[in-house]
């Protein structure tokens, strides 16, 4: 071989791991200091709660849950998924706190959580988490990780301090509307007949490729209740309560569909769609059986939004693909850690299961 040809050689290797370089060091934000990424918002979320060993940076309180999930066959009108042929699929799912302490008290106005995967024989697996608010905080992961440190207490004062949050509400009129919304909600007495919303847009495509935005919802059949003004006596009163109710027969909720209309925005999770939308209840989930996340299978469960099985796609909503990146990342760092018990078990791990 000449020394030119050794020397083009070696030029081009030499580039070859420049680029590769150059890639790691973009993926890590090294080359865009300014750039959000999903590390900053997993150290952003340990600044604020701290870090608890093997736990989710977000929504670390919970409980497992088994079930079953019954196909009406109505879900098929808008969605080719398997999930909605008529029949019924297995389900893993989590209720859950928001926050990153697991060890907190339960009370009444915390936002309660619900993630499902739902697990077709044909491994079109979907995954989905909802939270107990009528729309989301913030329109965009950069707001997200603002509020994250605006909303956190003040070591002085054990607030928020009031100044950074007027600055933030008058930099994000979007945000302070929906805290009003959300402020504003009724809030139920338990988890078993609490109403869970998917919040972001997602578009389902039909059998013909027809495709719609939509929202979801896993709606309770128990009765409205509202919730008292002050925490049940046990520090997890709502797990127990819900823990006990499952226990005696199992608990189910009907996912209803809600068909968005044109206009109505998929990228934004701060504003609620008009409630004259089409609704359409798909089926019901039983939950039949509750154990502690220490031994439960939610345990390594990701829930992440962008896990879609064919005929359910994303929207165009920023905070989806952040969600999924994030989620990644706080489930990376838990994974690779011993975890500390949890605060919630249920009769069958206490016994050592
Ligand atoms: C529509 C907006 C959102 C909804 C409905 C939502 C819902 C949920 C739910 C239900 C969980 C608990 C899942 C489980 O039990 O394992 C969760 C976990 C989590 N969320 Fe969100 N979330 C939203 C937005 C965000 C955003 C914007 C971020 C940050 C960019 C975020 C960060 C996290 C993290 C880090 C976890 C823990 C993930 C894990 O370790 O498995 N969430 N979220």
């Amino acid at each position: 071989m000449s020394l030119i040809a050794v020397l083009l050689r070696l030029g081009i290797i030499g580039l070859v791991s420049l680029l590769v370089t150059a890639a790691f060091l973009y993926a890590g934000g090294w080359l865009s200091p300014d750039r959000l990424t999903p590390v900053k918002v997993v150290d952003r979320f340990e600044q604020v709660d701290g870090i608890s060993a093997g736990f989710r940076r977000n929504h670390a309180k919970g409980l497992c849950f088994a079930g079953v999930f019954q196909s009406n066959g109505q879900g098929l009108r808008v969605s080719r998924a398997s999930v909605f042929d008529m029949g019924e699929v297995p389900v893993v799912g989590r209720f859950a706190l928001a926050g990153g302490q697991p060890y907190l008290p339960d009370t009444p106005q915390m936002v309660r959580s619900m993630a499902v995967r739902f697990m077709p024989a044909d491994g079109e697996d979907w995954r989905t988490g909802m939270n107990d608010i009528p729309v989301f905080p913030v329109s965009t992961p950069e707001a997200f990780y603002e509020q994250l440190a605006v909303f956190a207490p003040d070591p002085a004062t054990g607030k928020p301090d009031p100044a950074r949050m007027a600055d933030f509400f008058a930099r994000h009129p979007e945000s302070a509307h929906a805290i009003e919304l959300i402020k504003a909600r009724a809030v139920s007495s338990g988890f078993h007949n609490d109403t869970f919303n998917s919040l972001d847009a997602f578009r389902f495509v039909d059998a013909e490729g027809k495709s719609v935005a939509v929202r979801w919802s896993m709606v309770p059949d128990a009765p409205f209740e509202a919730a008292a003004a002050a925490p049940g006596a046990d520090k997890n009163y709502l797990f127990e309560d819900l823990i006990a109710r499952i226990g005696q027969q199992p608990v189910q909720f009907h996912l209803v569909v809600t068909i968005g209309q044109p206009g109505d925005p998929t990228n934004d999770a701060t504003v609620a769609w008009p409630p004259e939308r089409e609704r359409i209840d798909v089926g019901t989930l039983s939950i039949h059986a509750v154990e502690g996340e220490d031994v439960g299978a939610c345990r390594d469960v990701n829930f992440d939004p962008l896990v879609l099985p064919a005929g359910i796609e994303p929207s165009d909503d920023p905070l989806l693909s952040a969600r999924s990146a994030v989620y990644s990342r706080s489930f990376w760092r838990r994974a690779g850690e011993s975890k500390d018990p949890s605060a919630v078990t249920t009769p069958a791990a206490d016994k050592g299961a």
